[in-house]
Formats: structure tokens, sequence, C-alpha cells
């Protein structure tokens, strides 16, 4: 157990022993707890993972719901903490600390993740740590694989896309991200144009292994501009121009051209993603780190094309490629546990008044985003 109140850090001789706590994520559209252990030799386990996905909430209305999100959030959070304890094998006083993601994400799903963490935290005296999201995800490869600081991480998913050099637990450097929609959001508007289900992503990869990705030109967004900063929503835009192309000349479209169409919109994707993955490692390698690492993160992971165009541009500069286990790739709890372990590792401290962030940048120097995606706030 913690110490007993709530407001002091843990104790600091806990650097050396085995650590578990409990993660709480709710910024989005997953509901999800979880119990991760760091052993005293510096090994990590995820002793349970719950994630309870909204999507059927939200799938007559074509995006996440901010009001129905936080009120399912509310409703389940504490069903998931308790299965995420027993799946654990584990109760509250096995605990050394609790965290929760304190933002970026939609406010009243932060909140209701917030509220409950505090709740647990003034009934048991366990430590309290708000954990930023983006972070969750940066930190994940050190849980699942151990990877060493500096990596380079790109976060590609529905809601984030982002490079961003991990120095250390609490030291993000932003090189560049999109200036509009995210990935995942481009894949499942086009989804939506063909009238494909939703989430689009895994439905226009298999569309597009049936396509020929040449037949339409489609463009390569910001490529012709120096740096990393992406855009995505003028390609889903010309997606919709081609196949209005096609509609006005034969009064629809078929299984081919949808399939020609996901094809040419995919290469896109990989392509701009490429390119700017090979100019961040430019400037990542430039630091010298002992093993150059990529990491990549989000739902966008699993497509094979990208992931395939990605290991090329590794390969090719001798940098390692890792991207975590699917599940540990998208939004969960143990990457939140996790961060809070790493962040009572660097000296972080537990805030007794903890708040909830809508916005929450993790690089503070860097230009803030423009846009906030379906998904609310990109931090
Ligand atoms: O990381 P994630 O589960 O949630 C957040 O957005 O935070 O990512 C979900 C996104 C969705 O937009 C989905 O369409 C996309 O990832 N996605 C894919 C694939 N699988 C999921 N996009 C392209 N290809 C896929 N195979
Ligand atoms: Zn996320």
């Amino acid at each position: 157990m913690g110490q007993g109140q709530s407001g002091l850090i843990l104790a600091r001789g806990a650097m050396g022993r085995t650590l578990t706590f409990l993660g709480i994520e709710s910024s989005c559209d997953d509901t999800a707890a979880a119990v991760v252990r760091r052993h005293a030799d510096g090994r990590a386990e995820v002793l349970s993972s719950q994630v309870e996905g909204q999507s059927a909430l939200h799938a007559a209305f074509g995006g996440v719901v901010p009001e129905i999100a936080a009120r399912a959030h509310a409703e389940r959070l504490d069903h998931c903490v308790e299965r995420a304890l027993a799946e654990a094998g584990l109760t509250l006083a096995d605990l050394d600390a609790v965290a929760v993601t304190a933002g970026p994400g939609l406010i009243g799903g932060v909140l209701s993740g917030v509220m409950l963490a505090k709740g647990i935290a003034a009934a048991t005296g366990l430590p309290l740590l708000g954990v930023n999201h983006l972070a969750g995800h940066a930190l994940t490869p050190r849980l699942t694989d151990g990877v060493s600081f500096p990596y380079l991480m790109l976060l590609v998913s529905g809601g984030h896309c982002q490079f961003l050099i991990v120095r250390a637990a609490d030291q993000f450097e932003r090189l560049g991200g999109t200036i509009d929609d995210a990935p995942g959001e481009a894949f499942d508007k086009v989804a939506k144009l063909l009238a494909l289900p939703q989430p689009g992503g895994p439905w226009v990869e298999a569309e597009a292994l049936k396509g020929d990705a040449k037949r339409f030109a489609l463009p390569r967004p910001l490529l012709d501009r120096a740096g990393c900063d992406m855009s995505f929503s003028g390609l889903k835009t010309a997606v919709l121009r081609a196949r209005d192309g096609v509609i006005a000349v034969k009064g629809g479209i078929t299984v081919q051209d949808r399939a020609d169409l996901c094809a040419g919109f995919q290469a896109a994707v990989a392509a701009v993603l490429a390119e700017k993955t090979r100019r961040a490692l430019e400037v990542y390698l430039a630091l010298s780190p002992d093993v150059p690492t990529l990491a990549v993160a989000g739902g966008v992971a699993a497509n094979a094309a990208i992931r395939g165009a990605l290991q090329g541009v590794c390969e090719g500069l001798g940098v390692t490629f890792t991207a975590p286990p699917l599940r540990l790739c998208t939004d969960n709890a143990a990457m939140i546990a996790w961060a809070g372990i790493e962040r009572h590792l660097t000296g972080g401290t537990v805030e007794a008044d903890l708040t909830a962030r809508p916005r929450w940048p993790l690089d503070s120097a860097a230009a803030p985003l423009i846009g906030s995606g379906k998904k609310g706030a990109k931090g």
C-alpha cells in the first residue's frame, strides 16, 4: 500500500521495489481500467487490462457524441475497475497508486475518470497521479518492449497524428503532426463516402487489396512543404471528387471502382507517412541514439500497407521498427498505469488538486495543433 494520504508522493525508497499501479482511461470512447506491475528488476507486467468500447452507442451518429460518451464512462468505469482488479487477482489494498488520464480528450469523459480516481484515492489513501493520454501512448513501447530513450514515436490513430522524440518519461519533442484530420479519421470518412461500415480503416484496407492504386491520381498533401507536418483532409476531399467523377459518367460506382479508390487513398496515406517518417528520422538520428528505434502506436498502425511502408523506410536507414501489440496500441488503461509508474520514477508528484484538461500538449514548446478531430482535441 502507498503512503496514507493523497497529496504525498510515493515513498522515494520505492525506486527499486515492485510497484503496482491501477490505470484508468476514459478520454474518448473506450472505458478502460488496468493493473500494471513494475518488478524490482525493472521488468513490466500487465496484470490485467479491461477495455469496454462504446462504438455501438455512437454508431447511429457517425462519430463520437461527447455527452453520450461521458455518461457511459460514468456508468461503466467502476465496473471496469472491479473487473481489472479481479482479473489481476488483487484488491485495492494491493496497489501502490492510482494513475488516471487527466487529458487531453473529451472533457466529460476525462472528468468521469478523474472523479472516480479521486474517489478511490480519498477512500483508500492511495496516491493519485494525473497522466497525459498521449504520454501513455508514447511510453507504451517501454512497457511492451523495454525500448530505451531516446526513440522516435509516430502516433497514428483516429484522433492523433504526430511525431515525437521521446527523450525521457517526461521529455517529449514534437517534430510535426497533422494540421487537420488524423489518418484514421480520414480512413473513416473515406469509408463513409464509399458506403463501407465504421470504423472504416480495416474495411478500406480490405477493399484496397483488390484495387489498382494507380488508377486515380490522388494528391500527396504537404510533401512539397519542408518538415514533418501532415494534412489528410484534402486527400479525403480528393477521393470524394474522384468518386463523383465516376458517378457523373456511369451513374454510380462499381465494386471495382470502390476498390480502386480505396487502394489509391491508402497508397497516398502510406506515401505521405513514409516520407514524413523519413524526415523525422533524419532529425532524430542526428541525436546519435545507441539503438535507433521507430515505434508506432494507434489503430492505423494495424494497416499492413502503412506498416510495410514505414518498415521499408526504417530498413533503409538502419533503424529498428517496433509496434506494440494492437490491444496496447489502441486506447487502453495499461498504458496509463505504466505512464504513471514512469512518471513516479522520474520524480512526478501526486496532485491532490488534479484537474481534467481538454487540451494538454506533450511538448509545450511546439506550435499548437490546429483543429480537434471527431474524437476531441489532438493535444
Ligand atoms: O487508436 P484507435 O483505436 O483509437 C483512437 O483513434 O484513439 O484508432 C482507431 C482508428 C480508426 O479511425 C480506425 O479506422 C483506424 O484506427 N484503423 C485503421 C485500421 N484499423 C483501425 N486504419 C487503417 N487501416 C487499418 N487496418
Ligand atoms: Zn489515444
